[in-house]
């Protein structure tokens, strides 16, 4: 077999320790900040019903690291764990309002999920500490719950609406173009769609707000309920 010609092993060297950089650090071009409606997580979710927390305003689900090519790709990176003792006590009794876990009744296990599957892929960008601080402050910058109020759309289990009758008033109130994110209706799984999450989209470094590309999210043309 040839060897590598000298002036040719430094690049290629180098670029495969580049490759390996990318795919250890996860590299991430933008953040997804995604809230919950916990009534339709609940219906949906398949732990056990007795630790469920329905309630009736939307919490963090997490802080995604993105990539437009492929939304889901960056996840489990490298990097520190979860630690909970990097909690504080003050941050903690936020969290607990903003980022309850409402499918069971140890928030701090929900944390340590989200922290170690997409926290981890930003770590050169937000700690531990400032990824949970970072986040709790998105949820208290903009109240969708009231956003949604306002626009009299409302917890409803007879009314349905078009996906432009609730990103509307979220897009009015934010600058920017969110996107929904729907779970089948299991009542009426061809005519109507739950409304479950509300994602809006943040710059790399996660202090100035972006539009968001709509990716796969709610279907078109399909009815959603929000209940
Ligand atoms: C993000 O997208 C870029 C450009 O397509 C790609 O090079 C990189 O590997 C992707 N990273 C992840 C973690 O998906
Ligand atoms: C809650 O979850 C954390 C993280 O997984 C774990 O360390 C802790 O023991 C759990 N607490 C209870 C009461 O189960
Ligand atoms: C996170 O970074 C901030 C600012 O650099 C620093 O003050 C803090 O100690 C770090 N926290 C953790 C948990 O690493
Ligand atoms: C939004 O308002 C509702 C009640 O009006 C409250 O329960 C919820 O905590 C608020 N959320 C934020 C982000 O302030
Ligand atoms: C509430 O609704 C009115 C119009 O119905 C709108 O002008 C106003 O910006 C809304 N406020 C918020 C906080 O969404
Ligand atoms: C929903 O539509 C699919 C095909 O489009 C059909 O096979 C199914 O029977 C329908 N289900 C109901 C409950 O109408
Ligand atoms: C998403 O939006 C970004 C920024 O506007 C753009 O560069 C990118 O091409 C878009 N990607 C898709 C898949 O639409």
């Amino acid at each position: 077999m040839a060897m590598l010609e000298p002036s040719l092993a430094f690049p290629v060297l180098a670029f495969a320790f580049f490759l390996c950089f990318i795919m250890s650090t996860g590299s991430y071009v933008y953040f997804q900040f995604v809230q919950q409606w916990p009534p339709t997580t609940c219906r949906l979710s398949s732990k056990p019903s007795n630790q469920h927390r329905p309630l009736q305003r939307f919490t963090i689900h997490g802080l995604w690291p993105s990539n437009y090519s492929n939304p889901r790709k960056s996840s489990n990176c490298n990097g520190l764990q979860f630690d909970a003792r990097k909690v504080s006590p003050r941050l903690r009794s936020k969290l607990k309002i903003s980022w309850p876990n409402v499918e069971s009744d140890n928030d701090t296990k929900f944390w340590e999920h989200e922290w170690n599957k997409h926290g981890t892929c930003s770590q050169e960008t937000l700690n531990q500490t400032q990824f949970f601080e970072r986040s709790h402050d998105m949820w208290m910058s903009y109240n969708i719950t009231n956003i949604l109020k306002n626009a009299s759309i409302v917890p409803s289990a007879t009314q349905k609406w078009k996906y432009s009758d609730i990103e509307s008033p979220i897009k009015t109130a934010t600058q920017r173009t969110p996107f929904l994110r729907c779970k089948r209706d299991p009542s009426h799984p061809n005519n109507s769609q739950l409304l479950h999450e509300v994602v809006i989209c943040y710059d790399y470094k996660a202090k100035k707000q972006i539009d968001c590309n709509r990716t796969a999210g709610c279907w078109n043309n399909v009815d959603i309920k929000f209940e």
